[in-house]
């Protein structure tokens, strides 16, 4: 009744400048080279899923300044790129851009990116450069993923580069992919905000890597609340969504990154009982089979883990932090990371403080063989569903019937894995309310209950977000007016 009146006004006065939510999806170029059910490459994208696609990465050729072909095998020779840009055939609203730079070009040695946008005419050959790459590669835009700006050399010069692509590339997307760790007290040294916001259509937090085995305890790597251990306040994601928020970015501009991987420890512990968190690690976890990455795991990796090698997850009841699993034997291996659950969580934040939007770091890790039996790609389904994208190509105005349909089946959340009948919950539901699964998924209930996941001192999610416990018919309202 509630949501046919929610219709009712949204037809009776719709706004037409309503931005739909955005769902932004890294694509690597490199995972076509993993064995076996980790080979990843564009005819394992489904096109409906996201609706911004990112190819990643390009280069900058640090002789000249130019963008650059990373793998000109893979990328032209092999169609890496034209097959990528040919997903629009299948879904006509997709868009497809272009990331440069990344971790490891950000970091070889040379300060290239610094080179480039400290001079006039070095950028000027690169926005050249970008110009040329379009007219060849017939991407959507272009995203900017240099890690990371640093001092007021780079801070000007990249805001520089920003307004000439802006006035070079015309109606093309500019995307930027921005830290979000305890160095975000550093941002403002690190990015124009106010050029940012001007320029840029969207910026992607890189919610993720907050913790992990270069640290001496086991935290999980994307947390979205402070804990009441925490010594660093700022080093969770309503943290940094604030801090971005406060510093003038435009909610809608702001796409919340959710891993697709958890981060893995060693543990330096040789009881057989699960630990609590946080535990002594002892660096990195072993590499999964997929992924081949220490101190990595990818989701279909953990997935199976968890279902056929009898890890135990321990799931946090207020919903802070992500699940976390670790081994039955000694020595543990122990992974941080998000579940669809903690993602459904994440994407209802999104919602809630109306940002434009959720991003996932990176399509191939996924369970998107369905080796887990949730479906294929069941982490990037709910977001994209909770956030609201259509899933079809032959409508435009479902925008508004999937998100109503996603707020009445939001309140039902969690509730599925309980006993609990799932009845619809009242209107009245609130963030603090929603999934609200205990401890253990696994057979191991018995080691669990000894180890207690955290202190329960009565604060929940909503302690973060008092002034926002309206119903949540209400925030879908205000998600469309806004
Ligand atoms: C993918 O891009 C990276 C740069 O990020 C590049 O080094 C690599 O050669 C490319 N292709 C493959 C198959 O790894
Ligand atoms: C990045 O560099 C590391 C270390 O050299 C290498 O193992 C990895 O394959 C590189 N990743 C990409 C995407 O090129
Ligand atoms: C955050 O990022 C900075 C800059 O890259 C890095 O030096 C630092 O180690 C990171 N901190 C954490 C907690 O990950
Ligand atoms: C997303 O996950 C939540 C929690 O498990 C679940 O209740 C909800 O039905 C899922 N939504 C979709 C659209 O799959």
């Amino acid at each position: 009744m509630k949501i046919v009146w929610a219709l009712a006004v949204l037809s009776c006065c719709a706004i037409p400048s309503v931005v739909g939510t955005r769902f932004v999806c890294y694509f690597p170029n490199w995972t076509y080279s993993r064995g076996g059910d980790g080979k990843f490459g564009v005819d394992n994208i489904d096109p409906f899923l996201c609706t911004d696609l990112v190819y990643s990465f390009a280069v900058l050729d640090g002789a000249t300044y130019q963008i650059k072909i990373a793998d000109e095998w893979g990328d032209i020779g092999n169609n890496g790129y034209a097959n990528f840009i040919a997903l629009k055939t299948r879904n006509s609203q997709l868009k497809t851009t272009i990331a440069i730079g990344g971790w490891n070009d950000s970091h070889d040695g040379t300060n290239k990116y610094s080179s480039m946008v400290a001079s006039p005419a070095n950028r000027k050959i690169f926005v050249d450069s970008v110009v040329a790459f379009f007219e060849l590669n017939k991407f959507d835009g272009l995203d900017l993923d240099w890690e990371y700006p640093s001092g007021e050399s780079d801070k000007a010069g990249f805001a520089e580069l920003l307004k000439e692509l802006r006035l070079a590339l015309g109606t093309k997307l500019i995307s930027v992919a921005v830290a979000a760790n305890s160095t975000i007290i550093d941002l403002g040294i690190r990015y124009d905000i106010p050029v940012l916001a001007e320029t840029a259509d969207y910026i992607n937090i890189m919610a993720y890597d907050m913790h992990g085995p270069w640290e001496p305890l086991t935290d999980h790597h994307a947390p979205l609340y402070k804990r009441e251990w925490d010594t660093d306040a700022t080093n969770n994601i309503d943290a940094v969504v604030k801090y971005w928020k406060d510093s003038g970015m435009p909610s809608s501009k702001l796409m919340l990154g959710i891993p697709l991987y958890g981060k893995s420890w060693t543990l330096d512990y040789t009881y057989t009982e699960n630990p609590t968190l946080p535990a002594p690690g002892l660096g990195n976890g072993a590499a999964g089979p997929l992924t081949s990455l220490p101190g990595t795991l990818g989701y279909n990796e953990i997935c199976n883990y968890v279902k056929n090698e009898n890890w135990a997850v321990v799931v946090d009841p207020e919903f802070k932090i992500g699940p976390y699993a670790s081994t039955p034997s000694v020595p543990k291996t122990w992974v941080g990371y998000d579940d669809p659950v903690m993602a459904n969580v994440k994407s209802r934040y999104v919602l809630d403080r109306g940002l434009g939007g959720a991003m996932v770091w990176d399509m191939s890790t996924d369970d998107f063989r369905n080796t887990c039996g949730d479906g294929p790609n069941p982490i990037m389904t709910n977001i994209s569903r909770t956030v609201g994208v259509t899933t079809s190509t032959t409508t435009t105005t479902p925008a508004v019937t999937t998100k109503t349909t996603t707020a009445s089946t939001s309140t039902t959340t969690g509730e599925t894995t309980t006993t609990t009948p799932t009845t619809p919950r009242a209107s009245t539901t609130k963030l603090s309310t929603w999934p609200r699964v205990t401890t253990e998924r696994t057979a191991t209930q018995a080691t669990s209950s000894k180890t207690p996941f955290i202190p329960n001192d009565g604060h929940r999610i909503a302690g973060n977000s008092q002034q926002l416990t309206f119903l949540a018919f209400g925030f879908i309202l205000i998600n469309f007016v806004i």
